[in-house]
């Protein structure tokens, strides 16, 4: 996407997600359940995630797996990955 493309809205990066030293939700949910190796991967996979939930909160793991397919991970083989997802939505409130 480009910037002008989203110009005049509101941006939310992985860095504006925790609040001080308290992580959201999906990151504690990642850290927890060794959702990431390298990391590399791990800011769109969080932030895909989120948005994946806050629209099905109730979400299944083929809802994940489909809606992270964009999202390659070349360290973890997704099932922590997947795993985290769903501990994530779980503290998300789902
Ligand atoms: Fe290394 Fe996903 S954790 S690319």
């Amino acid at each position: 996407m480009l910037a002008v493309q989203v110009d005049g809205s509101d941006v939310t990066t992985i860095e504006g997600l925790a609040e001080g030293e308290e992580l959201h939700p999906m990151q504690e949910a990642f850290r927890q359940n060794h959702g990431l190796q390298c990391g590399f991967c791990t800011p769109g996979m969080v932030m895909s995630a989120i948005d994946l939930v806050k629209d099905n909160p109730s979400i299944s793991e083929t809802e994940i797996r489909e809606g992270l397919e964009g999202n390659i991970c070349r360290c973890t083989g997704y099932h922590n990955i997947v795993k985290s997802v769903q501990a994530g939505a779980k503290a998300m409130g789902g």
